[in-house]
């Protein structure tokens, strides 16, 4: 029985559709946490889809995933520039993590240019908009599949 993916999203990304949708998109977190269960439909892979806005529930779900998990997709959202404790989760999993952001934090304001997450991630999937996740998806599959 294959173990599940982790999509974990973190804050202010439960606003999705509703929030500065000009640089977000009005595709909303259920509707992409729909796409991501159809993409894995027939994989014999779980989805986990979860967000929160606190830092400790987010750790917690990562620890969570070094059981159940088989590969995990992580859009940080802030904690992304600022979480140390994120990263130290991140690189207690022997799983893949692959990071995700809607928009490209590369071509945005200077303070959005470093990820913590990045350390521990295997790539990096940005400025896709929703797409993105089905992306990582793919990504998770064949990181995990063919390995
Ligand atoms: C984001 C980019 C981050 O810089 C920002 O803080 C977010 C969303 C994205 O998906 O583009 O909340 O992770």
């Amino acid at each position: 029985m294959p173990k599940a993916i982790y999509v974990l999203n973190g804050p202010n990304l439960n606003l999705l559709g509703v929030r500065e949708p000009e640089i977000y998109g009005y595709t909303t977190l259920a509707d992409i946490e729909a796409n991501c269960a159809k993409r894995l439909e027939g994989t014999g892979h779980a989805l986990v889809f979860r967000q929160s806005n606190h830092e400790g529930e987010l750790i917690d779900w990562i620890h969570e995933a070094r059981e159940h998990g088989c590969a995990l997709i992580i859009n940080p959202a802030g904690y992304g520039h600022t979480s140390v404790a994120l990263l130290d989760a991140l690189k207690a999993l022997s799983i893949p993590v692959i990071e995700c952001h809607l928009s490209n934090p590369q071509t945005r304001e200077a303070f959005r240019h470093h990820s913590y997450v990045s350390l521990a991630a295997k790539g990096i999937i940005a400025g896709f908009g929703a797409t993105g996740y089905e992306l990582a998806i793919q990504a998770a599959l064949s990181l995990t599949d063919n390995a």
